[in-house]
């Protein structure tokens, strides 16, 4: 019986494609209308994808405006999709750097309780410095914020142990009692940037502790993955990369004391199907061919701190110098690094970068026939590379119906994806481990 894999389908505006928001295939309504996410949440949950994901950047940013790249706040979206749901695992986006761990806490402990276990957050550090400015403050440079991360997840994680499962007693039956006050601890978290002296008032939730999420990719990335996440979403452009970044981060999460199969890697893929390889290229180049160059490299700029390309001739090779040293800049460093990499590895034109950019934003695109992207993903998942993936499509609907509808069941017949939910909550479905309270681990 071969491996388990797992699927999150990351859902976001009308398709990842820049291009998306008016492309004839996609969605027509508002993307503040909640019937469209209801309606998303249900097929993905028909196809028994694990979970569904929404990503969240605290400002707006030019792809708001020119490539239709806004939504509801994630975490209320999550709690309104709870209702309309049973069984899908519900991930959303939470800052670090800006939110309070007893808020967040509090946000993710509710949604876990309300969707029966469903929860999971994203865990973020914001890597977007204009952000800043919308919270009074200046950006926080990157170990820093990987700094003041750690304490936060330690607080947060805290918060939510500070209840033992059998706190709520509810014996009603006359002379009982509501609660036992000895089961519910004050956490008195004294750290650099946080002090919380209570404990949470929410209940301890179903899954213990909603799942935690991460998509840390630097070396400080990395680590704080390894020691912390249970699922981890990761950007690749290359099948080597993506060995690479699986052993490492599962050989670090052992250094960290943690069984390696309780990290679920998910490297993003963006799929274009076709009825023949010959189509699905063409829809590719359909695709990339809408695209607006100068969109591209406004995005590019903000990837670069606000580095000035505009200088650079579109059809030109592009040169490593063209770039600043990803290690040094305060942003998304993988990222960055990963762009430079193909830079220097393929001598793409700035035209062709962009266009490789404009769909997956440097996750793995592949064109292919059903067989041929459900064959990428055994491979993927058989040779070290993932344990699953994180679906993005580029146009949605039109690019996400086949990969329902086609490889979704040829993955099926293989044996490798769920044809039934096995569990509740998503750690059940994910095979992870309900984590004890540091408090109460009886
Ligand atoms: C699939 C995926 C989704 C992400 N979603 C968000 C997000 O919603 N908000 C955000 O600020 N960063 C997001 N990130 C960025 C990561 O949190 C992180 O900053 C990035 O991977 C770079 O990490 P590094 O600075 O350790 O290289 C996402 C990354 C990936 C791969």
């Amino acid at each position: 019986m071969p491996k388990p894999i797992h699927l999150n389908l990351f859902i976001q505006s009308r398709g990842h494609h820049e291009t998306s928001w008016d492309h004839p295939g996609a969605d027509t309504r508002s993307l503040m209308d909640l019937s469209y996410y209801q309606d998303l949440a249900r097929r993905a949950e028909a196809a028994k994808f694990d979970s569904i994901f929404f990503a969240d950047v605290l400002m707006v940013t030019n792809d708001a405006a020119e490539s239709g790249r806004y939504w509801p706040e994630p975490i209320t979206l999550l709690a309104a999709l709870a209702a309309s749901t049973e069984r899908i695992g519900l991930i959303a986006t939470g800052s670090c750097t800006y939110s309070e761990p007893y808020n967040l806490a509090r946000q993710f402990a509710s949604i876990d309780h309300l969707s029966n276990g469903r929860a999971g957050w994203n865990i973020v550090t914001t890597w977007v410095e204009a952000v800043a400015a919308n919270y009074g403050t200046s950006h926080t440079n990157h170990g820093d914020r990987y700094d003041k991360g750690e304490e936060f997840v330690s607080t947060v994680k805290d918060l939510w142990d500070s209840w033992a499962d059998d706190a709520m007693v509810d014996d009603r039956s006359g002379g009982g009692v509501s609660g036992d006050l000895s089961r519910i601890t004050p956490i008195n978290f004294k750290g650099k940037y946080y002090q919380v002296a209570g404990a949470l008032n929410v209940p301890r939730t179903p899954q213990g502790r909603p799942v935690l999420v991460q998509a840390g990719a630097s070396d400080r990335g990395r680590d704080f993955a390894a020691k912390h996440a249970e699922a981890i979403f990761t950007a690749h452009l290359e099948k080597e990369t993506a060995q690479e970044f699986y052993k490492d981060i599962k050989a670090r999460a052992k250094d960290f004391g943690r069984d390696p199969s309780q990290t679920v890697i998910l490297p993003g893929l963006n799929p274009v199907v076709g009825g023949t390889e010959a189509e699905a290229k063409q829809n590719l180049l359909d695709l990339n061919s809408r695209m607006d160059p100068e969109v591209g490299r406004r995005t590019l700029s903000q990837r670069f701190a606000g580095h000035d390309f505009s200088h650079l001739d579109l059809d030109e090779p592009l040169k490593v110098s063209d770039f600043p040293d990803p290690d040094k800049l305060e942003t998304m460093k993988s990222r960055a690094a990963l762009i430079v990499r193909i830079v220097g590895n393929e001598g793409l034109t700035l035209r062709e970068l962009l266009a490789r950019f404009a769909g997956g934003r440097g996750h793995y695109t592949t064109a292919g026939t059903p067989e041929q992207i459900a064959d990428l993903i055994e491979d993927w998942c058989t040779d070290g590379a993932a344990d699953g993936f994180n679906v993005m499509p580029p146009v949605i609907p039109l690019m996400m119906d086949p990969f329902i509808d086609e490889v979704i069941p040829l993955l099926q017949k293989r044996g490798l994806f769920r044809t039934e939910y096995v569990g509740v909550t998503l750690r059940e479905n994910l095979g992870l481990d309900r984590p004890k309270s540091r408090f109460f681990p009886d």
